[in-house]
């Protein structure tokens, strides 16, 4: 049996034009650099790519999760090609990458990871979300869809391999210490639930079927935890595993259907829909946004990628593109407000809205203010 290590490891390390897209040089280049690692026998197999302005490492191995030199692998290759952005002045070139020596892991240090050991099934098909412009939290929603809501997932009824149930993985993200608890559906559904519609603080860290069979990770890195400021949003990717006892690719899809909304869009501080996009469309432009997702789908064979295809290319998920454009329409008008469109208070402790707020803050007093009335002064005027 082989046991696969799928790892994907991304980071912001500068983009074109602003908060873009990662430009097709540097991606040239971390190919080159996937390429000699795979010819190292470093890693198997992979796939570069960009959800927006962050470049994506897609790697297979047969090292398991964590591993030391995958890790560096990627932060290495981060690094070269924060290094060539520089030389570009490419804009927010290394932003991600928040030290200067790697010490073992990619946590901690800046760039996001969600990492997966399977046992390669008689044909392995595996989705591998990509967001820009959002956070961890924005993939609560579909992954609780796929693999707990019988009206997405129709295999949760009808397939006697699903009907036992998932179980989820959440973490804490506000515990500076990782903190999980694990909790099962259907049984404990609501608490479940109870948990995950709070976005901003426990996100989906894996998912495995009832019989201990993993189906999904998540990274759920906060780079504000690690900075302790805004340096953009952690956005955030996922794997997973589809078919043959799990939910269809179909299904897995289904959840994405729903423009639901999410923390993110323009300087990390807005509320604003989630859009399934094709690659060609991965660059948020519209007031940076609007948050933006791509879905690859490949089949892990014997530690290779065989693939990709494009999973939001398709005509099927332009109603969902539509609706996401007009809800992003209709929300922009808000402007600066909460609730709707602007985050509220407690989020935008990492932004620079702070640095405004203080400003305010000495200027506030205990007694009501009354401006000097001068408008009852005529003297001097034509009366
Ligand atoms: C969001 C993001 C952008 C920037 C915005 C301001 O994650 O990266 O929305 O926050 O474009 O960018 P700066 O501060 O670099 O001028
Ligand atoms: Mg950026
Ligand atoms: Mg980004």
């Amino acid at each position: 049996m082989v046991e696969t290590t799928i790892s994907v490891i991304k980071a912001d390390i500068g983009s074109l034009a602003g908060h873009v897209i990662v430009p097709d040089f540097i991606l040239e280049f971390a190919r080159k650099e996937m390429k000699e690692a795979a010819e190292k026998k470093i890693i198997n197999d992979f796939y570069v790519t960009h959800a927006g302005d962050d470049l994506e490492l897609i790697m297979t191995h047969f090292k398991g999760e964590d591993n030391e030199e995958i890790h560096k692998l990627a932060w290495d290759t981060f690094m070269k090609c924060a290094e060539m952005g520089r030389e570009h002045k490419i804009y927010a070139a290394g932003q991600d990458l928040l030290s200067d020596t790697f010490s073992g892991n990619v946590k901690g240090m800046g760039p996001g990871s969600a990492e997966m050991t399977i046992t390669e099934r008689k044909s392995e098909p595996i989705a591998i979300f990509m967001a820009d412009k959002t956070d961890p939290g924005a993939f609560n929603y579909p992954l609780f869809r796929i693999f707990a809501d019988p009206f997405n997932t129709a295999g949760l009824v009808i397939d006697p391999n699903l009907h036992g149930g998932f179980s989820f993985v959440i973490q804490d993200i506000k515990k500076e210490i990782p903190c999980f608890i694990e909790m099962k559906c259907p049984a404990e559904m609501y608490d479940v639930l109870a948990l995950l519609g709070s976005t901003s603080r426990y996100t989906i860290k894996k998912v495995y079927r009832n019989d201990g069979m993993i189906t999904a990770s998540v990274s759920t890195d906060k780079l504000h935890m690690v900075a302790g400021k805004y340096v953009g949003k952690d956005d955030p990717v996922a794997i997973v595993r589809a078919h043959s006892g799990l939910p269809a690719m179909g299904e897995v899809l289904e959840a994405f259907t729903l423009p639901h909304l999410v923390a993110g869009w323009m300087r990390g501080s807005h509320v604003g829909p989630l859009m399934p996009v094709a690659i060609k469309d991965s660059r948020c432009t519209r007031f940076d946004g609007p948050p933006r997702v791509i879905g690859l789908g490949f089949q892990v064979c014997n530690g290779s990628l065989v693939g990709p295809v494009d999973l939001f290319e398709d005509v099927a998920f332009d109603i969902t593109r539509q609706r996401a454009m007009e809800i992003a329409d209709y929300l922009r008008r808000i402007g600066p407000f909460e609730p709707g469109h602007r985050l509220e208070e407690a989020s935008m402790e990492y932004t620079t809205l702070p640095r405004v707020l203080d400003k305010c803050a000495a200027r506030f007093s205990e007694e009501e203010i009354v401006p000097e009335d001068k408008s009852k002064d005529t003297s001097g005027s034509a009366e």
